[in-house]
């Protein structure tokens, strides 16, 4: 059985991680369109990377939780088909509790692009105006290498092809606004088993075959056993 499981902002929020769209989540303290835009970038860099700054800086203070460590467990131990773990999160906790098979569709807070050379490195501390690239040397021209509204989701051809064969499709912590990850459920549903499992009732939460509500800290873990029994 070939699994595709998308996961949000949600199965980070027992760490400690705002959402974006609940009460108080972070588009309710921040306008999207002044730091998540090449617009935003262009407009006022200082801005944008401060708010990326603060996130980065975040994750010294969060850890991986129960529904992390479920889904590194059913990663390692997984070999009746294939596997791929798509995260819309920029954090690293899915890699901290020992992910292996996982793509960061929205890219990383621990990563820094440069916009002179093209590359991307591995970035722990602020970029600020006197950063250099570490593979071209160039400074002032790093940004965060997370993916903004108005760009492409990194590695869209990785997705669709596990979403091509995949026999199961699970949705955790995710409110179903934001596209294309919005799409992947309603695109596999006539060929795979879909199951949501999210605090509540996503916005497309009628196309999943299955719906489990509660925290993804006590759900994961008790689909994760459900599926390695
Ligand atoms: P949202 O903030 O839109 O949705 C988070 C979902 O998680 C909501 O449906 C909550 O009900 C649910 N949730 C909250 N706490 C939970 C818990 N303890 N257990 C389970 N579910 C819980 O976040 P995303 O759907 O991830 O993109 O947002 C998608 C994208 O929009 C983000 O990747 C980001 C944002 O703008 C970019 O920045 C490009």
């Amino acid at each position: 059985m070939n699994l595709v499981i998308l996961t949000g902002a949600g199965i980070s929020a027992e760490s400690g991680l705002a959402t974006f769209r609940d009460l108080g989540g972070l588009w309710s303290q921040v306008r999207l369109e002044e730091v998540a835009t090449p617009e935003a970038f262009a407009a006022d860099p200082d801005r944008v990377q401060g708010f990326y700054n603060a996130r980065r800086a975040q994750l010294h203070q969060v850890a991986p939780n129960p529904a992390h460590e479920a889904l590194a467990r059913l990663d390692a131990a997984w070999d009746r088909g294939d596997f791929l773990l798509v995260t819309q999160n920029v954090d690293d906790l899915h890699e901290r509790a020992g992910s292996r098979r996982l793509h960061h569709m929205h890219g990383e807070l621990r990563r820094a692009r440069c916009l002179a050379c093209g590359a991307d490195s591995p970035w722990q501390d602020d970029i600020g105006p006197d950063s250099s690239c570490p593979a071209c040397g160039v400074s002032g021209r790093l940004r965060p290498h997370v993916v903004w509204f108005g760009e492409i989701p990194l590695g869209m051809e990785r997705i669709e092809a596990a979403l091509e064969v995949c026999d199961m499709f699970v949705s955790i912590g995710t409110s179903g606004r934001v596209w294309p990850a919005a799409g992947f459920a309603a695109a596999v549903r006539r060929r795979a088993r879909t199951v949501e499992i999210n605090l509540e009732a996503s916005d497309g939460a009628s196309i999943f075959h299955e719906t489990r509500h509660g925290p993804a800290g006590r759900l994961v873990p008790q689909w994760v056993e459900e599926m390695l029994r």
